[in-house]
């Protein structure tokens, strides 16, 4: 598989700044007991393959990356890198996670390292869907 690289500037790349956002709607995902339940409805960030959102705060103990996969499933990653803990990026177009740092460490959607200096794969999580509504398991 020919990796692709994310496009990103020196200072991006040093600073290991991501550019997936939070969602702008904040009622649009709730966390209990140990899941996250995500509206797609109130999640418009996450219509287009490709496309992803950090969830942070409300409870959780690890921050999440979650994406719409190129394979249009849904997929959910703890969001930092094994190397040293950056925060990763969906490489749109070629179903890829990406570090955001200088190492680039890259990952299939099973979270299996495919390229790079992380020590390990990424910790995915179990994303079940019923119509508009997603449920993480964390
Ligand atoms: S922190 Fe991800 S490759 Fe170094």
């Amino acid at each position: 598989m020919t990796v692709q690289k994310l496009e990103r500037n020196i200072f991006q790349r040093l600073f290991g700044l991501c550019s997936t956002r939070k969602p702008s709607e904040k009622g649009g995902w709730t966390t209990a007991a140990g899941k996250i339940i995500v509206e797609l409805d109130a999640m418009p960030e996450l219509k287009s393959k490709g496309a992803a959102v950090r969830l942070e705060g409300k409870g959780l103990k690890d921050p999440v990356l979650l994406v719409h996969g190129d394979d249009a499933a849904y997929h959910a990653f703890k969001n930092r890198c094994t190397h040293g803990k950056r925060a990763i990026d969906p490489v749109p177009g070629t179903e890829t996670i990406q570090c955001c740092s200088v190492g680039t460490s890259t990952f299939s959607y099973d979270g299996s390292l495919i390229e790079g200096p992380a020590k390990g794969p990424l910790t995915v999580y179990r994303v079940d869907q019923d119509s508009d509504v997603l449920t993480i398991t964390v």
